[in-house]
């Protein structure tokens, strides 16, 4: 086995008060897609601020490739990429400026800087756009400028920080192809996203996240059967302005169910997690109706992430965040 290519162990940081991370420990091996799953204001950036030595931590470790990003703190930036959450592209540079800026930063040497100039710009389907001003492009285009500046010195390790945020459908899918292209290529990709679709499709390797502490960490697949259990989810008829009370009194009532191992409240659904839907499903139907509450629909599934989330942290991963109390 080789050495993992980044290794964080007991990690604190805090800003005054506000504990961003509470004593993480991971490791992302050469080569795979690495994510870090959780709500807004879990500590992901912080996350990835320490590794790409723009924060210093408080206590614990971080290396890359065996380099402390305290000690050698330049080394590591010329061994990782980083692609910032907020768009950096400056609205007067055109395409080709802005690579030409990245690649003096990075000390990329003249022979080849074009090449690697247009070999980033083809990567992520900027070819052609070179001279268009950063104003000029669409949102999506910039996002993809500033994926393009943060591989042009093809460093072995990309840090992604929430790659896909508020881009359409397309876009999204563009930027996870040119990130599966990446890894192709060999790199090792360090994820930070709050969807969780992102991180069942991309990821070989999922830390969740919440409040500064990783609660579950493994392949998405490993995590999902981990749990053991299928998921019924009931919503009540939204009509119904008195929906919290009846949502108490159906959980009451599945509470008392041999097959229901847990369920939680998540707007107008309960989610109910049973050993198996086949049993539990006409059980469920009965315990609502004896507590004469109308149900708009059920549905059940096999467990996805966000239910490995709400297993570990205890609330529902829509509800987390920095307001979710
Ligand atoms: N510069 C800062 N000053 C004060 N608090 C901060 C700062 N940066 C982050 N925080 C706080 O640290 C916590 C973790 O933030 P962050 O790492 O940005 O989380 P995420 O990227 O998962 O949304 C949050 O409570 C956030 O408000
Ligand atoms: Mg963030």
């Amino acid at each position: 086995m080789s050495d993992p290519v980044i290794r964080i162990e007991n990690l604190r940081k805090s800003y005054g008060p506000v504990v961003a991370l509470d004593g993480i420990s991971l490791e992302v091996k050469q080569g795979e897609i690495f994510g870090l799953l959780g709500p807004n204001g879990a500590g992901k950036t912080t996350t990835v601020k320490i590794l790409t030595t723009l924060v210093r931590p408080d206590g614990g470790k971080a290396e890359v490739a065996g380099t402390d990003v305290l000690s050698d703190p330049a080394k590591v930036r010329s061994l990782v990429g980083y692609v910032p959450q907020e768009l950096t592209v400056d609205p007067y540079l055109t395409a080709q400026e802005h690579l030409s800026y990245y690649a003096d930063l990075y000390h990329l040497p003249a022979a080849s800087r074009e090449t690697r100039i247009q070999e980033a710009l083809a990567l992520v389907g900027l070819a052609g756009l070179e001279d268009r001003r950063a104003r000029h492009l669409s949102g999506g285009t910039k996002k993809k400028l500033d994926l393009a500046c943060g591989l042009i010195h093809r460093p072995p390790v990309i840090v992604l920080d929430e790659p896909s945020l508020g881009l359409d459908v397309q876009v999204r899918r563009d930027v996870w192809n040119y990130i599966v292209r990446l890894k192709e290529r060999g790199t090792t990709l360090f994820l930070c996203t709050n969807y969780m679709d992102e991180a069942e499709r991309l990821c070989d390797e999922v830390a969740i996240i919440d409040r500064g502490k990783i609660v579950a960490m493994g392949s998405p697949a490993a995590l999902r059967s981990q749990l053991k259990r299928d998921v019924v989810s009931v919503e009540i008829a939204s009509a119904n302005e008195h929906h919290g009370e009846s949502l108490e009194s159906l959980e009451k009532a599945v509470s008392q169910l041999s097959m229901v191992q847990r369920s939680v409240k998540d707007g107008t659904r309960l989610k109910i997690y049973v050993e198996s839907n086949d049993a539990a499903l006409p059980k469920i139907i009965e315990a609502a109706a004896s507590v004469g509450i109308s149900v708009q629909s059920i549905t059940y599934s096999r467990p996805g992430l966000d239910d490995v989330f709400l297993h570990y942290a205890g609330r529902a991963f829509s509800a987390g965040g920095e307001s979710g109390g």
